[in-house]
């Protein structure tokens, strides 16, 4: 099922579909220590690998996976990414973002999961939307308490960053 990737307003940022012109951005979060191990971010500072990456996020809403959309600030310039992943359990949803190095602390992952919670509650038949924060990254669970998510649980050895288990906190928000 082909998903319709929609132009999504917010608070100082915009959700709108990758575009070529992206991949300065792609190419800079190559360099972050975390992001190529918890997305397909390529771990190479490489432009053809930049917009194969961002074809590969066109792709993941023409195929249903899901909506990868790139955040954007005031001036059109991507900032980050932030998608929307549909589970096998019907109604749920898994949520993930990042921020390119040199424009964090800005409040730009705040805004980008405030819109995609106000959209994703316009969406039928989606009720609850999940994310996963390692214990020790307070940027990513004050974003996600921001939105409203509520930390949930800790899931031991939940998921293989780098080839290595890692602990992750789940955290939930009910959208109804
Ligand atoms: C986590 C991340 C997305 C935050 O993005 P950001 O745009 O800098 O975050 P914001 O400026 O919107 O800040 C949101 C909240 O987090 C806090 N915050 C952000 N970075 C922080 C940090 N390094 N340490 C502590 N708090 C931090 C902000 O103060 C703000 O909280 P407040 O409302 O209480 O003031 C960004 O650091 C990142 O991309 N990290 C690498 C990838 C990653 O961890 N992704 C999430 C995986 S679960």
């Amino acid at each position: 099922m082909t998903l319709r990737l929609p132009v999504v307003p917010g608070d100082g940022v915009t959700l709108r579909a990758f575009r070529a012109t992206d991949a300065p951005l792609i190419q800079e979060a190559s360099g972050d220590e975390l992001i190529p191990l918890i997305t397909s971010v390529p771990a190479t500072n490489d432009h053809a690998a930049a917009l194969a990456f961002i074809d590969r996020q066109h792709e993941r809403s023409r195929t249903g996976e899901g909506y990868s959309f790139a955040i954007a600030d005031p001036a059109d310039r991507a900032v980050g990414q932030i998608g929307l992943w549909p589970r096998a359990d019907p109604g749920s949803a898994s949520v993930g973002y990042w921020i390119r190095p040199t424009a964090r602390r800005q409040g730009h992952a705040a805004a980008a999961l405030g819109a995609l919670v106000d959209w994703a509650g316009t969406l039928p038949a989606l009720a609850r939307l999940e994310l996963y924060v390692e214990p020790w990254n307070m940027g990513s669970a004050r974003t996600a308490e921001r939105a409203g998510f509520e930390r949930a649980e800790l899931m031991p050895a939940w998921r293989s960053v780098g080839g290595t288990p890692r602990d992750m906190v789940r955290y939930a928000l009910l959208l109804h």
